[in-house]
């Protein structure tokens, strides 16, 4: 019967055929152990001599890495291995003989793993990481669609930008100009006033000359938007869902975790609800532990996100910024109007910001005149400001990163690492 690693378990006893490569292996002169993976997981394939026969086995142990073949055998318990059972080999097929693999078991370079994405993405690591990359993006669909959300797709191609206009990539829409999108965001506003609670998960493109651990120039966020929510509900939705996310990769990505030894102990403490740590309260820390080159009214940067992190074991909210250093649509605090409700989520253990929202202006004329302020003009801002006029309530949302979040759950230094195919300042390739 044909089954995958993935479902052995339900095989234990009965010989099954796989399809699978030959990842890696170690043999003696009458055992030879096949490390196998089907892209579904990983397992040990065991080949003896005395039950191959000799030139079965020869073959066995001739086998290059990464070589394709249906694997037939018995299905075993084997409490030795964290996955749990392993397959007594009976006969193999080779589909294909691979050539001399480039990526080797010994050590690479990353520009050297980078350049060979396209079969670097079959290591035991690169493919715990993407396991868990899609364990958050079901954990999303699962979240929002439980409390009540509608899925809703923003355009890629835009004529506005959202979050600032010197990181835009520029294209040609025909005789128009056009851009990739930086941020759904005031689709998604758009969108709340027709379902209430939406959220969106899509690529988002920043022309940024930011070469860090942290930045990809294209990259996938996930940005709910709700109407009728101030800033603080939308704190709580945040912290729910991230509480959620943090909870369904360890309840269901325990092999993954392991293969990138992750310590799960940190992540078990992820409970809403989160601190919360207001922009001058952070300020006032960094002066105390020494920053002197932050003053009122600038931005943190990553050093300093990382001190202020460093104080807690939970993601922490640091919130209301100076108007000045955020976007134009976020809503001044009434009491205190130069800084605005707004707040960024700063991951643990160095990580950095993985979300950033707020509650929006919804005065037609606070907004106008903001969009002055800013200098932003031109006609694909009227649908955005007609808004505010037909019934315009109290709204929030905000936009999670995706790879951010992986980095941080995976425990990997680099985003480059979470996303299949990473966009980079200088890497278009593969
Ligand atoms: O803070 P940002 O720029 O917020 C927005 O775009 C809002 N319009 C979202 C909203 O309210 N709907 O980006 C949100 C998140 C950041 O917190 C970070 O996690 C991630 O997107 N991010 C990046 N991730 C990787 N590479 C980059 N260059 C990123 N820029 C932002
Ligand atoms: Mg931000």
């Amino acid at each position: 019967m044909k089954t995958t690693i993935a479902e052995v378990s339900k095989h234990v006893g009965e010989e099954v055929t796989i399809g699978a490569w030959l990842q890696n292996k170690r043999s003696s002169g009458k055992i030879a152990f096949l490390q196998l993976r089907d892209g579904t997981g990983f397992m040990q394939g065991v080949a003896v001599k005395a039950e191959l026969g000799d030139e079965k086995f020869q073959e066995a142990k001739a086998l290059t890495q990464e070589s394709s073949l249906y694997v037939t055998g018995v299905i075993v318990e084997d409490t030795r291995s964290s996955f749990g059972y392993e397959m007594q080999v009976s006969g193999f097929e080779i589909i294909q003989e691979a050539k001399d693999y480039p990526i080797t078991p010994k050590e690479h370079g990353t520009e050297f793993l980078m350049d060979h994405r396209h079969l670097w993405l079959r290591s035991r690591k690169q493919h715990a990481v993407m396991k868990i990359r899609n364990e958050i993006i079901r954990a999303t669909y699962e979240f929002f669609n439980v409390n009540g959300y509608v899925k809703i797709d923003p355009p890629i191609l835009t004529g506005s930008s959202a979050e600032g206009s010197t990181e835009l990539f520029h294209t040609k829409y025909f005789d128009e100009d056009a851009y990739l999108s930086q941020s759904g965001q005031l689709y998604m506003e758009a969108a709340a006033m027709a379902f209430g609670k939406v959220f969106s998960f899509g690529p988002t493109f920043r022309a940024e000359k930011s070469k860090t651990r942290r930045h990809l120039i294209e990259f996938w966020m996930i940005e709910p938007e709700m109407a009728f929510m101030n800033h603080e509900d939308s704190l709580e939705v945040q912290e729910q869902y991230v509480s959620h996310v943090v909870q369904a990769v360890l309840d269901n990505c325990r092999l993954d975790l392991e293969a990138l030894e992750r310590d799960t102990s940190v992540l078990e403490k992820i409970k809403a609800p989160f601190p919360r740590i207001s922009y001058d309260d952070a300020v006032s820390f960094l002066k105390e532990k020494g920053f002197d080159d932050i003053e009122w009214g600038e931005d943190f940067g990553a050093p300093h996100e990382t001190a202020i992190a460093e104080s807690y074991d939970k993601p922490v909210f640091i919130t209301n910024y100076p108007a000045e250093i955020k976007a134009f649509y976020m809503k001044p605090d009434p009491d205190r109007p130069e800084v605005v409700l707004c707040a960024d989520l700063i991951a643990p253990e160095g990580y950095g910001e993985i979300i950033g929202g707020s509650q929006r202006i919804d005065d037609l004329e606070l907004m106008r005149q903001r969009y002055e302020e800013h200098g932003l003009t031109g006609d694909a801002y009227q649908w955005y400001l007609q808004l505010r006029e037909y019934g315009s309530v109290p709204h929030s949302g905000f936009g999670l990163g995706l790879e951010r979040t992986v980095a941080w759950l995976s425990g990997v230094e680099h985003v480059r690492e979470t996303i299949p195919f990473p966009r980079l300042l200088n890497r278009l390739y593969p």
